[in-house]
């Protein structure tokens, strides 16, 4: 894996690693149609980092955050070539009632803090300034439970990288240099049938997830199935372990019965994240796998790119896009789009109004 970030400091990420906090607010929205609401997200772009300092500001030590994302057809709609080399339309994993399904997005807004009522405000204003230009088609305001307690009961987020790790499993580099700062994201929304977990033994729930569910302790590679969620989300690429970087949150309505877990997972590729999602529905090999999904339903899933920063704010200068073809969707993985010199032209001030 490459792992070479690009140089200086020209393409500091978003706050995609950033210090655990105790609320998030997932919101996912589709983009209306026309071109005037196009315009509308642009000019938005511009303006989000403003609005995270301003309602931040009235909590210091509040933590608060987002990370904006964008879907493959969103790109091509919003911004058009160069496009980022990873990004595709999200891959259904699965059959049968274990599917990783694929349901309509074009925006993903992730926000964290301390506090709920930040995140709350955040939300508000970011959405305000969209108005009728985004329609929300899935929000989960999650909590964070217990000594950082799944809502299987399980501790998450032990294994996630940290510091420099974490930048080098997220952000990515000389790789897609145009893009260098930027990182993809899956999120899937999960439902539990709490009652069929809660009756399994809690030795049967430490092989399903391979680790003690009151100390948080690994099992023993002599007692730990192949199929535990541990072992099928372990990836090693020629000797080395490719982690990617989670802040799963618990969310849901006791008096609906209702019990989730929004998942989140960043990474400099999508790579890394499919081949988990393809282990645990189909299973390492076919067949052998993750036994948390007889518990667990995803009834969400997208695949999102997050510019860098820098980035971000400048695509409120890019105009509407020449018509583009969208994506294939049977065969996603559209190639980067590239100039004569085989260079992505981002970052330069073509496509841009008056610097053609
Ligand atoms: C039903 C939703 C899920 C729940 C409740 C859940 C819960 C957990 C728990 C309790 C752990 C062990 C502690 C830790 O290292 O964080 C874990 C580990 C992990 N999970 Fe999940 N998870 C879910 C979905 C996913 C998905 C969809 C992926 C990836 C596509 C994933 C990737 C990972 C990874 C990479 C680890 C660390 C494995 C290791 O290095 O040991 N999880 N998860």
């Amino acid at each position: 894996m490459n792992n070479n970030l690009a140089s200086g400091t020209s393409s500091p990420p978003q706050a995609v690693s950033v210090p655990i906090t105790r609320s998030a607010i997932f919101i996912v929205a589709t983009l209306a149609p026309d071109t005037d609401s196009h315009q509308t997200v642009r000019d938005w772009c511009a303006d989000v980092a403003a609005l995270v300092r301003a309602v931040g500001k009235r909590v210091p030590g509040g933590g608060l955050s987002c990370v904006c994302g964008f879907s493959s057809t969103a790109w091509d709609t919003l911004f058009g070539a160069p496009r980022p080399a990873g990004l595709h339309p999200f891959r259904e994993f699965g059959s049968g009632d274990r599917v990783a399904v694929a349901t309509p997005g074009d925006l993903l807004l992730h926000i964290r803090a301390d506090r709920m009522d930040l995140c709350f405000e955040l939300a508000t204003q970011l959405l305000g300034r969209l108005g009728t230009a985004v329609t929300t088609v899935d929000e989960v305001h999650g909590f964070r439970n217990f000594d950082m307690r799944s809502m299987v009961g399980f501790v998450d987020g032990t294994e996630n990288p940290e510091g420099d790790e974490a930048v080098a499993f997220t952000v990515i580099g000389d790789e897609d240099a145009e893009f260098a700062g930027g990182s993809y994201v899956i999120v899937q929304k999960y439902l539990h049938d709490m009652d069929g977990w809660n009756a399994l033994p809690v030795e049967a729930q430490e092989r399903i997830i391979g680790r003690t569910k009151l100390s948080d302790i690994e099992l023993d590679d002599s007692i730990k199935p192949t199929s535990s969620h541990s072992s099928l989300t372990t990836l090693d690429e020629n000797g080395t372990e490719v982690k990617i970087l989670r802040d799963n949150m618990p969310f849901g309505r006791p008096g609906s019965r209702e019990f989730g877990t929004y998942f989140i997972g960043y990474a400099r590729s999508p790579q890394p994240i499919e081949q988990m999602m393809e282990n645990m529905f189909v299973g390492r090999p076919p067949g052998n796998y993750d036994r948390l999904l007889d518990f667990s339903r995803a009834v969400t899933g997208g695949l999102f790119f997050v510019p860098s920063q820098a980035l971000f704010e400048a695509l409120a200068e890019r105009g509407q896009p020449a018509a583009t073809s969208a994506p294939d969707s049977a065969n996603p993985a559209s190639p980067s789009v590239q100039n004569d010199d085989g260079s992505l032209n981002i970052g330069s001030l073509k496509g841009i109004p008056g610097h053609e």
